[in-house]
């Protein structure tokens, strides 16, 4: 299974923004691990990150050629992209909806996704291992 995993806004900087929330890991090191669980389900991962929202949108256009499922957390754009919502639309393999933090009992604006119910699967609020179960997830669900 080919797996696109595109983390959004912000997430470059992971390790440096508040580990209580978002956790301990660098995005490198996020990706590293991405790698690895996808290896260990006989499956092929592409991670992105980029914080220019077409960018975003451009390789969820590229990806619907090649992708067996996506794995996305946008960041902020979750809460607001109409842009990332209308292209994530065009997607008929899987998408995985994911957060590290757990979005859902945190500030009021950040409950509302506007990408969730495009979402076959969402899992907020365990970090890093959110993506594992992503993947996990995908591999049971080809
Ligand atoms: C996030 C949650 C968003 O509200 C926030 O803007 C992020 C990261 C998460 O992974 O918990 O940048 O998507």
């Amino acid at each position: 299974m080919r797996i696109l995993v595109l983390n959004g806004v912000n997430l470059n900087v992971l390790g440096r923004r508040d580990p209580d929330v978002y956790g301990g890991l660098s995005l490198g090191e996020l990706e590293s691990r991405v790698y690895q669980w996808a290896r260990d389900h006989n499956s092929s991962a592409q991670c992105k990150q980029t914080n220019s929202e077409g960018e975003f949108v451009d390789w969820i256009h590229e990806a619907l050629d090649w992708a067996d499922g996506v794995i996305v957390n946008p960041g902020a754009w979750t809460h607001y992209s109409y842009a990332i919502r209308d292209a994530l639309e065009l997607f008929n393999a899987p998408i995985v909806e994911v957060h590290l933090s757990n979005v859902d009992e945190r500030e009021e604006w950040r409950r509302k996704s506007v990408i969730s119910d495009l979402a076959a699967h969402r899992i907020v609020g365990k970090g890093a291992d959110g993506y594992k179960e992503a993947i996990e997830w995908l591999s049971q669900h080809e």
